[in-house]
């Protein structure tokens, strides 16, 4: 049984779909082990006390830079027997520290259709802002392997939607959440925890 880390700041509506995917038995061979938040007073962290999953707040501000921070969250992942983590809407910055340990270990869920709408300052509702302005006709989701380079690891899971006339970027959104985000992210937990992700360059091989 391998130990799931989700890291938060946020609402939590990712953390949702793996704590359900859990209780309908949808992570084989995986466990939600730890929540942690860089803030301490989100809703993601009574979505996990709820679920009965430990939580811990490591606030980027306790730290003097973001490496500092990075050491500190190395550490309780190890103390813990950690064997993959998964930011779920994780906004704060973290360095090569954690990626040495957790090589191809580390999973994030971008709300658009990696490489499309992503990089630095795609966050949040800016990422739909882009995609309308643009005038995509589907958008949509992706999991990936977290590298240093902000989001350019290896693609592990992705899904389209289609963008429709009236969209705003609250809308799309939600549509990308719900249709895309809420299932690809369990999904690619799951594979994960049954070892059945290689990794080829930049190719991830889902074995059956
Ligand atoms: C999601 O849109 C996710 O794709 C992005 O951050 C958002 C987090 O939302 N990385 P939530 O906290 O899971 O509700």
């Amino acid at each position: 049984m391998k130990n799931i880390a989700v890291l938060v700041s946020g609402g939590g509506t990712n953390l949702q779909a793996l704590i359900d995917a859990q209780a309908r038995g949808e992570i084989v061979n995986g466990r939600l082990s730890i929540v942690i938040s860089s803030a301490p007073e989100v809703y993601a962290l009574e979505r996990a006390k709820k679920a009965g999953i430990p939580t811990c707040v490591l606030p980027r501000k306790n730290y003097p830079s973001s490496q500092g921070m990075t050491v500190a969250l190395v550490e309780k992942l190890k103390e813990l027997a950690i064997d993959v983590v998964v930011m779920a809407g994780f906004m704060t910055i973290v360095t090569k520290d954690l990626f040495e340990v957790y090589n191809n270990a580390v999973i994030n869920i971008h709300p658009a259709l990696i490489p499309s709408f992503a990089g630095p300052g795609c966050y949040g509702l800016h990422v739909h802002e882009k995609a309308l302005e643009y005038g995509v006709k589907v958008s949509g989701a992706t999991v990936h392997f977290v590298t240093e380079e902000c989001d350019a690891g290896p693609i592990i899971l992705q899904k389209a939607v289609d963008v429709l006339p009236n969209d705003t970027p609250e809308t799309l959104q939600r549509r990308i959440m719900e249709q895309c985000e809420w299932k690809l992210l369990p999904q690619a937990v799951s594979l994960f925890c049954q070892d059945r992700l290689r990794v080829e360059g930049r190719t991830v091989q889902i074995l059956p």
